[in-house]
């Protein structure tokens, strides 16, 4: 137990930074466990010096600026927090973790198995927490979601998930990391879609199989960070059938170039009743309008579950679930890190865990690639590599055959 004010860092003032500096500000509100943000670092001291006056405003402390994580590294802090573009995870929460800092990273862990496992092993070797800030699954709605399948067993058996995300994006796609396949790792799958494989797997238990078609369809050209012309590297097409570990059948997919109204819908039927939102946000506010069948005929609004979920969760759960009566999710995961860090405890999405799921994401891209079926333990045992051998900085040296260039776009016009 760490009885002292405990000292944390932040890195990468970015978007999700910003995101987390609130939910830490929503936490220090709460909380009797005293800690400070003593540093925050980006390579852009702009951004470091605005996310520091942040946090100084609602900490009314002195926060150190940094640009290097060298030099955060050497502010003797206990916990970091990290939300770096995804191709860094690896390097600096490895540096922090053996430097003796506990660590929280974002989503994805990283962006091939073979990195997330360095993080894992470095985890255990010095003893220190490693913690997925994955926060979909810690909203209210997909913890009461998992109750009603897994413990009120209301849909019966979940026999069919599906999950479609349509949406057209015409304008000119930002450059940046997430366009690079080298620092992004990918798309929708590990991106955004991650988020929803990891309430899933939450929900219904590990997804076993992924049979899955990528491709870019149009061919969106752009300047990278670097200065250097190309194109989006991420597909804009994905489709996939997935198989999980009990028996339920998922359908997937996203497309983010074709036109047409935008299309958002998730069903999880079971043999006694359903879950379905057809319209509503997938991500970021996840099934805000979702409704539940229920076998007597009833229809009811998911959210009205959540107060009798709730009701019925013990002390102990309630605080590992929502500690601090915390129920923002971005609050919640950064609460259960500090907790794990004062206390030495385990925290809800470890390394493991963590890596399961990134090896479900890149079981898409994988199986996309290879054009098989692929099972998400061959992932995880580092037996399909083919497209992570893919992700390397650099000018791309294979595509997929399936997901080569076959359209560009010009000025929000599609030309052939
Ligand atoms: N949980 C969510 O809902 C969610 C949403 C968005 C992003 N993310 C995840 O968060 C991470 C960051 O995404 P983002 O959207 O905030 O990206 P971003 O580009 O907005 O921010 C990243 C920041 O890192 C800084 N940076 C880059 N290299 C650095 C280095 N070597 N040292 C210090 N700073 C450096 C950049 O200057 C930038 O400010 C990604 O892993 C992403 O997958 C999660």
């Amino acid at each position: 137990m760490n009885k002292g004010t405990i000292k944390l860092a932040l890195i990468g003032c970015g978007l999700i930074g910003a995101e987390h500096i609130r939910a830490w500000e929503a936490v220090a509100r709460v909380t009797g466990v005293p800690f400070k943000v003593t540093a925050v670092c980006d390579a852009e001291r702009e951004l470091a010096e605005r996310a520091a006056a942040e946090v100084a405003r609602w900490q009314r402390s002195e926060v150190t600026v940094c640009t290097r994580y060298q030099d955060l590294l050497g502010e003797h802090i206990d916990g970091l927090d990290v939300c770096l573009p995804s191709h860094l995870h690896e390097e600096i929460v490895c540096a922090a973790l053996s430097a003796g800092v506990h660590v929280m990273v974002e989503k994805p862990l990283a962006t091939t198995i073979a990195a997330g496992k360095r993080m894992r092993h470095e985890a255990l070797r010095a003893g220190r927490i490693l913690s997925l800030a994955e926060d979909h699954r810690r909203t209210p709605t997909m913890r009461t979601l998992r109750w009603l399948v897994q413990e009120k067993g209301a849909l019966g058996n979940p026999e069919f998930v599906q999950a479609q995300r349509v949406r057209h994006q015409s304008a000119a796609p930002r450059s940046g990391w997430r366009a690079r396949r080298a620092s992004g790792g990918g798309g929708w799958a590990i991106d955004n879609g991650a988020h929803l494989l990891d309430a899933l797997t939450y929900v219904l238990g590990p997804v076993r199989s992924v049979t899955a078609t990528g491709k870019r369809i149009y061919d969106a050209h752009m300047v990278h960070s670097d200065g250097q012309a190309g194109v989006d590297e991420r597909e804009d097409f994905l489709a996939a059938l997935l198989v999980f570990e009990r028996g339920t059948t998922g359908i997937f997919s996203c497309a983010s170039s074709l036109p047409g109204a935008d299309d958002f819908c998730f069903a999880l039927r079971g043999t006694k009743g359903a879950v379905v939102d057809d319209g509503g946000q997938l991500f970021h506010a996840p099934l805000p309008d979702a409704r539940v069948f229920l076998a007597d005929g009833q229809q009811r609004a998911l959210r009205d579950f959540h107060e009798p979920y709730l009701d019925g969760l013990s002390a102990r759960s309630r605080e590992r679930l929502f500690p601090f009566g915390l129920q923002h999710s971005f609050a919640v995961e950064c609460a259960e890190f500090l907790i794990a860090v004062r206390e030495g405890r385990d925290v809800e999405i470890d390394a493991d865990s963590a890596l399961r799921t990134l090896a479900t994401s890149l079981a898409f891209y994988e199986s996309a690639l290879t054009q098989q079926t692929v099972l998400v333990e061959d992932v995880l045992d580092e037996r399909v590599t083919a497209y992570q051998e893919t992700i390397k900085p650099g000018p791309l040296e294979s595509d997929f055959a399936q997901w080569r260039t076959r359209m560009a776009t010009s000025g929000g016009k599609d030309e052939a």
